[in-house]
């Protein structure tokens, strides 16, 4: 039995034919989605990655070959030579791309048979994503997976185009490095050669791209797999994809607009979807101030409401004190609401305590004035005065964090977007994409007692706060921006320290001493010292962005080979343990139980 492609050619993609064809004689190969016996007559629909056709087995073709069209079962992959008809009046499926033909077998051959698979291969599976994942190759067969990976291979292609038309250069960086500071913990490679050293993967090819503007290569991008050894979430993996680019010779205002043309053209060429350009530029300290977040969804409105001054003399000693103390004290407007249950509540208040809120104060307003049990702290003018301030009206519940202000933020930042999941504010269709900038350029680490870049350490402050570096680092702002996509953090950069004396200030800010500086980044330092251009560039995280695109939950699903949330492949079982041997080739001892 012939089981290869000897003497045999595919004409056409299953998903592709049409009844152009009809009368045609063609070779399709693909895998059966489903077979069904109607006694006699055997309907195969074929799939390929173009999509399905139906192919008809009768016992015209012969004995022999009609019982083995009979032995054949789902996932068997499949080539078929026959003639394509339309198919008889009355059995036209409507509901598929090829459902007016059909091709009538009069030669196959079975390339190669199938266990049952452990879930069906369509769309619509209820099947833990654990075992999509030990089968991830199953699991890619589904149109959907399919579709976000043709979406994702598109995406890329029309930003490496509209690259290339605007004079960027595609170059590759190494990926055994040294440790690149983007914040996160470094994935390690032992050195064989080099005894007790060890090469870190990149978080990002952060300075390489820099040295790529000293060398003059004027603007550069790259298709760059990151490693970063962090938490994971729903649009965090441990490897993650970014479209890396740098520009010489350019400002803020130049890195963003290519930016955001690059957008403009895919989501036109996508979707035929117009993005209006400039897009919207929010300062860090304003998206904080209103939506308790760097990365805000401005679908929906619910902006955090600060009632300091409605509240500061009340007899509410929670809100008071903090007040006292430097806090803040806000709200935000469910609004309709006033109907929540007393658990209801709770779980609200439950939900910001996550974020650190000590407590969730609320107003519930009915036509006959506000229901709480905090009223009696408040006079019926105060009261009035909230109300007014958090544009209360009967029907809403208002609801309230005092603390200090990262926890006022972050709290009622999160339950903003949490109310916004339970009322089903957000059109799922709306594309919001805005700049956030002025991103402060240090944050102070309580718990290491010291100042960390917020950025990176190559962020360029903004040229008036240079000043501020020494006097009031916390003050200083950053020549930093992000790209917030449906308040998905789609993209960062910044301009660059291009002087050496701002970035040795910077190392010191950080606490790094010249000589830890030299050691980290000396090559940086040195190359700084030879010509350098001003110059500033942006990551997109292309993972994340296809996952918006596609709409999808999590970047596990526009990824072909993603890890778990606990960083392990499923399929190949990595992270394994070695043989012993290649761990005293790399001179190293586990303090786990040994590999055998
Ligand atoms: P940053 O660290 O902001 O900047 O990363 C850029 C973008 O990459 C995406 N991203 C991730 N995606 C998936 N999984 C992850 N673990 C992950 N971490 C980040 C985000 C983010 O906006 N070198 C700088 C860029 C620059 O300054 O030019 C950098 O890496 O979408
Ligand atoms: P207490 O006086 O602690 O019983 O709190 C009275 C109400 O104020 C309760 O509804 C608490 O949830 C709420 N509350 C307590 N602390 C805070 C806080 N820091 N911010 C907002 N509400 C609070």
């Amino acid at each position: 039995m012939n089981e290869t492609m000897e003497g045999l050619k595919r004409s056409i993609y299953c998903g592709l034919l049409t009844d152009e064809y009809e009368g045609r004689q063609v070779t399709l190969t693909g895998w059966v989605n489903r077979r069904r016996d109607h006694g006699g007559v055997i309907f195969v629909d074929l799939r390929d990655r173009e999509g399905l056709v139906q192919v008809v087995f009768a016992p015209e073709m012969g004995e022999e070959l009609f019982a083995k069209a009979e032995s054949v079962r789902n996932e068997y992959v499949l080539a078929v030579c026959g003639k394509v008809r339309k198919r008889p009046e009355g059995t036209v499926n409507p509901n598929m791309a090829t459902g007016d033909i059909e091709v009538m077998v009069g030669d196959f051959r079975v390339l190669s048979t199938a266990k049952t698979p452990p879930f069906y291969i369509e769309d619509e599976i209820d099947v833990d994503e654990m075992v999509r994942l030990k089968y991830r190759y199953l699991d890619l067969r589904r149109p959907q997976m399919q579709k976000s990976l043709f979406l994702r291979h598109r995406v890329v292609k029309c930003m490496r185009d509209f690259l290339a038309e605007q004079g960027f250069i595609d170059i590759e960086t190494p990926v055994l490095i040294n440790s690149t500071p983007e914040g996160a913990r470094d994935y390690l490679v032992p050195s064989r050669l080099h005894e007790g050293k060890f090469y870190a993967l990149p978080q990002s090819p952060q300075i390489f791209k820099q040295l790529l503007m000293v060398a003059g290569m004027d603007r550069y991008y790259q298709i760059a797999r990151c490693f970063r050894d962090e938490d994971l979430r729903a649009d965090r993996q441990p490897e993650f994809t970014q479209l890396d680019v740098e520009m010489s010779f350019v400002s803020r205002d130049d890195v963003l607009t290519t930016t955001e043309e690059m957008i403009a053209r895919l989501y036109s060429q996508e979707f035929g979807y117009e993005i209006k350009t400039p897009l919207p530029r929010l300062s860090y300290q304003e998206a904080m101030d209103r939506f308790g977040s760097d990365k805000p969804d401005l679908r929906f409105g619910m902006e955090l409401i600060n009632i300091a001054e409605e509240v500061k003399d009340s007899d509410f000693k929670v809100f008071r004190q903090v007040i006292e103390r430097g806090g803040n004290v806000k709200g935000i407007n469910a609004k309709g609401c006033a109907g929540y249950s007393r658990k209801e509540i709770d779980d609200l208040t439950k939900f910001a305590g996550i974020y650190g809120a000590k407590g969730l104060a609320y107003f519930v307003i009915t036509a006959e004035g506000v229901k709480a049990p905090i009223t009696k702290f408040f006079t019926p003018e105060q009261v009035e005065g909230i109300v007014k301030k958090m544009q209360g009206e009967p029907g809403d519940l208002l609801l309230f964090v005092a603390d200090e202000p990262s926890v006022v933020a972050a709290s009622l930042g999160h339950l903003r977007l949490e109310l916004a999941k339970q009322l089903n504010l957000v059109d799922k269709n709306e594309i919001n994409l805005l700049w956030v900038v002025d991103f402060p350029l240090l944050e102070y680490d309580a718990e290491e007692k010291r100042w960390s870049a917020m950025h990176h350490p190559f962020t360029s402050p903004v040229e008036e706060d240079l000043a501020l570096m020494e006097s009031d680092p916390g003050r200083v702002r950053a020549c930093a921006y992000d790209l917030v996509l449906n308040g998905v953090e789609i993209g960062g950069g910044s301009i660059r320290i291009h002087r050496r004396e701002v970035q040795e200030k910077m190392f010191n800010n950080l606490g790094l001493s010249q000589e830890e500086a030299q050691e980290k980044f000396g090559y940086l330092l040195d190359a700084f010292q030879y010509g350098v251009p001003p110059h500033g560039g942006i990551a997109l995280g292309i993972d994340r962005l296809i996952m918006l695109m596609a709409k999808r939950e999590t970047i596990r699903d526009v990824i072909a080979f993603p890890k778990t949330q606990s960083a392990m492949d499923l399929m190949c079982q990595a992270p394994s343990k070695v043989e012993a041997k290649q761990l005293r080739e790399l001179h190293i001892k586990t303090t786990s139980s040994p590999s055998k």
